[in-house]
Formats: C-alpha cells, structure tokens, sequence
C-alpha cells in the first residue's frame, strides 16, 4: 500500500436513495458473479503490475456497482457488509472513521446516523485530501502525528463516541518484516485511541494484515472489550491477507 489516492471509486457523486441491506445483498450476489469479462492488453511503457492491477479493477464488482451507484470508494461495502452481520452502525451515533479518504466509510455511516451539518456525527482523519461531506469533520493530517489524537478529540468536542472505525494500511516497504511491524504499531495506536475515546458499550473496527491479530494486542482488547473476533466481508478481495479486527462492548 502506497500514499497514492485510493483509486477504486475515486470520485465524489453523491449516493442517490439507496437502501444499505439492499446494497448488501445485490453486493454479494455481483461479487459471486466474477468473472473476467475485460482483458487489458499490455500498452508501451506500462508495468506488467499497473496492467493487472487495471485488468483487476475493471473486472472487479465491487468496483462497478461502486462507480454506478456514485459510492466513492469500493471499500463502502466492506462496511456495509460488516454492518449487515454485526450491527456496528445506528441512528444518532457518533463515530472516529481513521483513515477515511475518500469517504466510502463516512457515507456509509452518515447515511445510517443521519448527516447533520449542525452537529457532525462523524470525525474522520486521513494525510490524504478528502472531498467535504455534510455531517463529517474533516482532518487533514497523519495519524502518526503525536498531536493528531488530541486534534481528533477536540474536533469531538468533547464527546465521547460509540464507534471507532479504521480502514488504515501503512504504506509497505517489501520488507516483510518492517512492513508487519508498522501495520502492528497503526493498529496498536488505532486500538489506544479507541481505547481513550469509546463510550461504555462502545465498538473498535480495524483492518488488520496476515493472518489476523498479534497476541499481545487481542489479550490487551480482551481485557477492555466483551468480545473480540475477525471478519472478512465478501467485498474483501479473497486474495488479500485483509481481514477486519472486531472489538464490541467496551468495558472501560
Ligand atoms: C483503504 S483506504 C480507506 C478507504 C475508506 N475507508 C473509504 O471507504 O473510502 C486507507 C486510507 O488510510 C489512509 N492512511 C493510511 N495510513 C494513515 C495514517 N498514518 N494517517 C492517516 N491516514 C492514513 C490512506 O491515506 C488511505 O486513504
């Protein structure tokens, strides 16, 4: 993963009437349906992996019914699936969306809890740019940052929230070992921060990497939350080692 903008979905059309359990469903039945109806021809001075890569994208489901129903980003129904099977998501909550650009996950969340430009219900951070959407606090600025925490608990305004949420990827080096141990510390500081923020009851959702979750931080989770599991939503492509870190009832 580099920092290049995510570049399934991409754009900023606004989601038109759709009901999520309906996206859910039809979600899963297309994604059921892969197959590899367009081939992309290798063009001169283009990487075998930037060909496959757009051989992927444009074959993928997910990222058509992306395009067609204006979601910005295909990772949306990565969400809404999780929310489907785990009811993460309700009307009047409020929730950290880490990692957010480009905002598939805070339209998800802001069309289930209602957007309200008055009192946002959803703080998102990425280094990113992210195009403004009602009902969402925007901050530009690294996670990493020592001083991002405190920007993103002022942005709450001193509400604790029922939800944080962390779609996040490290950038990789090729180095397995770096990699794994830089993917560890952003969910480590994703789970601190949720640990610091959540309200009693609270959940803590975070896209973790090969194979699931070191021991140290499940046995630290366990100790702060009722039940602590992974999920792999069927818009998580089968062949990324992706899978989502689960953590429900917030003890304190
Ligand atoms: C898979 S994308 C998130 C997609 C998003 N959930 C959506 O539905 O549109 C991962 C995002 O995490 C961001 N990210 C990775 N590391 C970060 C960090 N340390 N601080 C802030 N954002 C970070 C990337 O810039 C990228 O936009």
């Amino acid at each position: 993963m580099s920092k290049k903008p995510n570049k399934p979905g991409g754009g900023g059309k606004k989601a038109r009437g759709k009901s999520i359990a309906k996206a859910a469903g039809k979600a899963k039945s297309k994604a059921s349906d892969r197959n590899l109806k367009t081939r992309v021809k290798t063009a001169k001075g283009r990487k075998i992996s930037s060909t496959l890569w757009l051989q992927r994208q444009l074959n993928d489901p997910y990222v058509q019914r992306a395009q067609k129903e204006g979601r910005r980003s295909r990772a949306a129904y990565k969400l809404i699936e999780l929310n489907e099977k785990h009811n993460l998501l309700r009307p009047g909550m409020r929730v950290v969306d880490l990692g957010c650009a480009p905002g598939g996950w805070c339209e998800v969340a802001t069309e289930i809890m209602g957007a309200d430009a008055d009192d946002p219900k959803v703080v998102g951070i990425d280094y990113l740019e992210m195009e403004a959407m009602p009902g969402v606090i925007f901050l530009q600025k690294d996670f990493n940052d020592d001083d991002a925490p405190d920007m993103l608990i002022d942005a709450l305004g001193g509400h604790k929230v029922d939800l944080v949420m962390s779609d996040m990827a490290a950038p990789t080096t090729g180095h397995k070992a770096t990699d794994h141990l830089r993917i560890m510390a952003l969910v480590e500081l994703a789970a601190d921060f949720a640990i610091q923020i959540l309200k009693p009851d609270g959940a803590f959702v975070a896209k973790v990497f090969q194979g699931g979750t070191e021991n140290e931080l499940l046995a630290h989770l366990k100790r702060h939350f009722k039940s602590t599991f992974h999920a792999k939503p069927a818009a998580s492509r089968k062949d990324s080692s992706e899978s989502y870190l689960i953590a429900k009832g917030f003890k304190g």
